[in-house]
């Protein structure tokens, strides 16, 4: 009997027999997603309508047109989390029709959801999910990709739905925004950075933390300048970094003889200078009240604002970057100026369109898969919506869970590595030797 069923039905027979329950059960969601595919397109709208001539056997004239419903190509794919259909697109039968067939789809089929994506031109995937693979953490020791000495010109984020690594480009930008809800992963996100660049030489970091709590403490023995939430100091040091890019920016000729620092990379002498301002919205506030308390803080947020939007917009060729982390990323928050000439965006849950618009801008809204606003579960803290490298379109990408002992060790580890960038300009434009 076994005999005959295997002859009947060969390979797949065997993998089902293989599988364990999960396996099995995705397995059959598989088959009947394919059988059953001719029909389900009909019915959820996914045909094309195509005129078609009688065939070649009817010598009768025809007086009915015949029409044909054309379904887009499908292939089958069981993955471990449910199913992978790859479809061709047809017509007019594009991503934004799958899109709009999502929940239809995902009725139909009796899954959870239906994400769809374009990964080339003319080919959509659809994952039909049992489980979301993004629901599953990673922790940054997990990822021996991550566990390299980091690269200052790409920032490797995560893993998407697949497993696959994601990168963003982080050569040549000055400005990357950080958002979304308290408790989602901002903090730790920017932490994984951190530990994949305590160890180069060519990076000094700045760090400031509008929270104030003990998130940084450890991680301020690897820092030229770091603050807490003291809006003063806060002041001063974006005052020090904004003198450094003045210096650089009379110097980087005659020291590196090019106008684009990131035309050489950043090196020991000139350091990348990553400057971190997480919770940075505490520094752009204004009471707009009258007493001389409150007029001396509404000044000097004035003044961290100026600061922080002259070295976004002028920091990119001299090696300086602002990463700023904020639960709010609208307006009256974190000033336009700054927000919006930031290079990179990356979001985390958001709980309205407005504030995922605010940060990732309008386009957002034309990606409902990737949409923050979907991110409002506890199972995606750890997981943001973004602009990959080399990626069209919107990414959600599952960011490693970095430990706080990990990150200790770290920035103990390096913390030799801390060096003055002022100094060191100093040092290779009069000649010296360090
Ligand atoms: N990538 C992640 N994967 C899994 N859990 C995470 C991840 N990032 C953060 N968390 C959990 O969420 C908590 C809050 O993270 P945190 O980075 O402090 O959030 P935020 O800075 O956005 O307020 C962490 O203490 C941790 O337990
Ligand atoms: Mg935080």
């Amino acid at each position: 009997m076994a005999v005959v069923v295997l002859a009947k039905f060969g390979i797949p027979a065997i993998r089902y027999v293989r599988a364990d329950r999960d396996g099995r059960r995705v397995l059959r969601k598989a088959w009947k997603i394919k059988a059953t595919w001719r029909r389900t397109a009909r019915r959820v709208g996914l045909t094309q309508s195509e005129r078609v001539g009688p065939p070649w056997w009817k010598t009768t004239a025809q007086t009915q047109p015949v029409y044909r419903q054309l379904a887009p190509v499908i292939r089958v794919r069981a993955e471990p989390w449910g199913v992978r259909v790859d479809a061709s697109t047809v017509g007019k039968l594009g991503l934004a029709e799958f899109q709009n067939a999502a929940d239809y789809l995902a009725a139909a089929w009796r899954v959870r959801q239906v994400r769809v994506e374009q990964v080339l031109p003319g080919l959509l995937r659809l994952r039909a999910l049992l489980r979301d693979p993004l629901t599953e953490p990673t922790r940054w020791t997990d990822c021996p990709t991550l566990d390299t000495q980091g690269d200052p010109l790409q920032w490797r984020a995560g893993i998407d739905a697949d497993g696959q690594p994601v990168t963003i480009r982080t050569s040549e930008v000055s400005g990357v925004v950080v958002a979304g809800l308290a408790g989602y992963g901002k903090t730790s996100f920017l932490n994984a950075r951190f530990c994949q660049l305590a160890p180069s030489p060519a990076v000094q970091f700045v760090l400031i933390d509008g929270k104030g709590g003990p998130d940084y403490d450890e991680l301020f023995r690897r820092a030229w300048l770091c603050a807490k939430d003291d809006s003063q100091r806060v002041r001063d040091v974006l005052r020090d970094v904004h003198a450094l890019m003045i210096a650089r920016q009379q110097n980087i000729r005659a020291v590196l003889g090019v106008k684009n620092a990131w035309h050489v990379g950043p090196s020991e002498s000139w350091p990348l200078v990553i400057v971190v301002i997480d919770e940075a919205h505490t520094f752009f506030h204004e009471t707009k009240r009258n007493d001389t308390e409150s007029k001396q803080l509404d000044a000097l947020a004035r003044e961290s604002a100026r600061l922080v939007e002259e070295l976004v917009r002028k920091g990119r060729n001299v090696a300086i970057q602002v990463v700023l982390a904020t639960q709010k990323a609208t307006g009256d928050a974190v000033p336009t100026k700054i927000r919006d000439n930031c290079q990179v965006a990356v979001s985390f849950a958001q709980r309205t369109s407005e504030a995922a618009t605010a940060v990732l801008g309008a386009d957002i809204s034309g990606s409902p898969d990737a949409h923050p606003r979907r991110l409002q579960d506890s199972a995606y803290i750890g997981v943001a919506s973004m602009v990959a490298a080399g990626r069209p379109g919107f990414t959600l990408v599952r960011t490693p869970y970095v430990p706080d002992e990990t990150a200790d060790a770290i920035a103990d580890r390096t913390a030799h590595l801390v060096r003055d960038p002022m100094r060191l300009l100093l040092d290779e434009s009069t000649g010296a030797t360090p």
